[in-house]
């Protein structure tokens, strides 16, 4: 400012500039992300509750309110216990929804810091993962008393997992083991012996109390021998830029910005590396080639974007891109692939089943995925392989992953953003795992279609008929092979083509080595599935009758045969007409617990929805029921040449 201005003028303007100055610093401040590991017990609560006190991040209700819990229940004597105040936070969040990870804000002069507090009993490895995915940094806490413990073994090999690259190993209570040097080294020793070898970038071994806040924000005095930083110094000064920064660019484009037709943009956030308009980018998958144009943001064109950013990035060329889509460094692009080794966290729980699809995420991608196979699960106790089917809550595994597309990827080791996945569950959308893409298969890459001369549609003309799965579903003994034998017997006599594919017989051959768990009747309907497939492509009328006791396979199978072609048929009969009938006397047996898993005793039944017919037979007989089918198609259109 030039402007002199009037003497009165001045004092407010100085206040202006500082303010501007104080608010540019702040915002200019960079951020860090990290997570604390470690039970109530080891003095998480305190020490966080330590943080935001020391930081003044506290409200003074809150810290009255504290100060009169303290008193009447707290165990510290005069002074406040600032792990009541965490917890009374906690209990807070408790009445509402159930939040899995509570993230809390402080600040000092050189840092702005997000802390993800993750709650709940050690077991939940789930809910740490979830406040690791975005950490920087883990601390983990160990209680000086007690040392390494299982649970910190698993605390640090999930925090290599997701990819957190700076550990500070917060040894607390140390006033109750008299601020020892020796316990000190040994408990970093024996941390060491396991963490040196997960991958971390570098770990820092902090003694402290929380309680008494001695290397907590300042320095301790009753430990005169320790020359390494506070807790607060750390991670004031914990360099965590430099290890992504070498990433190649990588811009998942979250939507494709087209106000009108003389500007078009690829939205999204700047995942890793940077950007300068001049600069080559390639698409991924879809391998478009181009210049950057210029950079928007809200508030104008940007020279450069770095990681985090939220940009709309213009191009020189017209290109055809789809969110998705990853905008990467032309020299160095992305991978892309649809069969992945990757390494996964179960967090529902109902088990893993190997074979069902889920929907895979990723970037901004969302695709049809499945575990192809499980290839062992790993111990995070002691890390060693464990031979396993599937996953049950907060297991983690090695899996083969197969994907319904591509997806452009990197592996997570190069980049956390890029190479990280959740699957969802269809029917639920509930997140049931998460992973690390380790590197691809590409199986399928050599595995190319062939082209065929006569179609489908061809086929099934020649038959007079359409193509059409009959997709019978219900419990055993509902009457479903009955009525489907008399429906074939009625479409042979029209001189219709049929094959029926019953699940008593195709577990005598194709499926003979599955059994009834839940993982093993994905498969079964998985397979069943892929040959109906073959038998509508043939342009067969195909009959399905399994008990296909789940909605999500049925649903699988629905969309994998072409449009209206699947028609669902609820043998809806209740369970006690059915096991009253007991055809087989294996209702009996059930009950008698000698078969195990058996639908509608120990197995679950998801009725269908929304069939597209449903027949009952403890009201209907099987000939009326066959009828009905077959009028169904005949007004369809199934049963004429066109
Ligand atoms: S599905 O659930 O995987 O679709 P599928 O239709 O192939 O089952 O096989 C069901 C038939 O297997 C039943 O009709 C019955 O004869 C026989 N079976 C034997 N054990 C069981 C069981 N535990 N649950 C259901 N069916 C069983």
């Amino acid at each position: 400012m030039t402007d002199q201005g009037s003497s009165s003028y001045a004092p407010d303007a100085a206040i202006a500039a500082d303010i501007l100055a104080y608010l540019e610093t702040h915002e200019n401040k960079d951020l860090l992300r990290f997570l604390t590991c470690g039970s109530v017990d080891d003095g998480k609560s305190t020490l966080i509750g330590r943080l935001l006190y020391d930081t003044k991040m506290i409200y003074e209700d809150q810290l009255a309110a504290v100060e009169q819990d303290s008193r009447r229940v707290g165990t510290t004597g005069e002074a406040p216990d600032l792990a009541l105040l965490v917890d009374g936070l906690a209990a807070e969040r408790e009445q509402g929804i159930t939040i899995d990870v509570a993230y809390r804000f402080f600040s000092t002069e050189k840092r702005k810091f997000i802390v993800a507090d993750t709650p709940g009993h050690e077991q939940y490895t789930r809910n740490m993962a979830t406040g690791a995915s975005t950490a920087d940094v883990a601390i983990i806490l160990i209680d000086a008393r007690h040392g390494v413990q299982v649970q910190t073994r698993r605390h640090a090999f999930i925090a290599s997992l997701l990819g957190i690259r700076h550990v500070a190993v917060a040894v607390n209570k140390m006033d109750l083991v008299d601020w020892s040097e020796a316990r000190l080294h040994e408990i970093e020793a024996e941390f060491r012996r396991f963490g040196d070898g997960l991958g971390f970038g570098d770990i820092t071994a902090i003694p402290m109390s929380a309680l008494t806040g001695d290397n907590v924000t300042e320095k301790s005095a009753a430990m005169p021998w320790y020359t390494g930083p506070a807790l607060l110094e750390y991670l004031e000064t914990v360099d965590i830029l430099q290890t992504e920064d070498d990433a190649p660019f990588r811009l998942p484009v979250q939507w494709v910005n087209r106000p009108n037709l003389d500007f078009r943009g690829f939205a999204g956030t700047v995942a890793s590396g940077s950007i300068a308009p001049g600069d080559e980018i390639i698409t991924i998958p879809s391998g478009k080639r181009s210049k950057v144009k210029s950079i928007s943001t809200f508030d104008g064109d940007l020279p450069r974007a770095v990681r985090e950013q939220a940009v709309t990035i213009v191009l020189e060329d017209e290109i055809d891109s789809s969110r998705g889509d990853i905008i990467c460094d032309k020299d160095h692009p992305a991978e892309q692939s649809d069969q992945f080794r990757a390494k996964l966290l179960w967090m529902a729980e109902k088990e893993l089943l190997p074979g069902r699809q889920y929907r895979l995420r990723t970037g901004n991608k969302t695709v049809g995925a499945s575990v192809s196979a499980l290839k062992h699960k790993v111990d995070v106790n002691d890390f060693s392989k464990r031979a396993g089917k599937t996953l049950e809550l907060n297991e983690v595994g090695v899996c083969n992953l197969s994907l319904a597309q591509p997806i452009a990827f990197d592996p997570y080791a190069k980049n956390r953003r890029t190479g990280s996945f959740i699957l969802i569950d269809r029917q639920t959308n509930e997140t049931v795992g998460a992973g690390m893409l380790d590197f691809s298969l590409r199986r399928a890459a050599n595995v190319v279609w062939q082209d065929l001369n006569v179609g489908r549609a061809e086929r099934a003309r020649q038959k007079h008929q359409r193509s059409a799965v009959l997709w019978f579903t219900g419990l055993s003994g509902s009457g479903k092979s009955t009525i489907a034998n008399l429906v074939e017997r009625r479409l042979y006599d029209m001189g219709r083509h049929t094959y029926i594919l019953d699940g008593d017989n195709v577990r005598h051959g194709l499926n003979k080595d599955l059994g009834f768990t839940d993982a093993d009747r994905v498969e079964n309907i998985r397979r069943v599935s892929e040959t109906a497939k073959l038998m509508a492509d043939a342009g067969l009328i195909t009959l399905v009758s399994f008990i296909s006791p789940f909605r999500t396979e049925r649903q699988i199978a629905r969309g994998m045969m072409a449009e209206g072609e699947f028609i669902e048929i609820h043998v809806d009969t209740p369970l006690a007409v059915a096991e009253a009938r007991d055809v087989k006397g294996l209702y009996a047996k059930a009950r008698a617990g000698k078969i195990k898993n058996f639908t509608g005793i120990d197995s679950a039944y998801e009725d269908p929805l929304d069939p597209e017919i449903r027949v009952n037979t403890a009201r209907m007989s099987a000939e009326d029921a066959a009828e009905t089918i077959v009028a169904y198609l005949e007004r369809a259109g199934f049963l004429s040449g066109e």
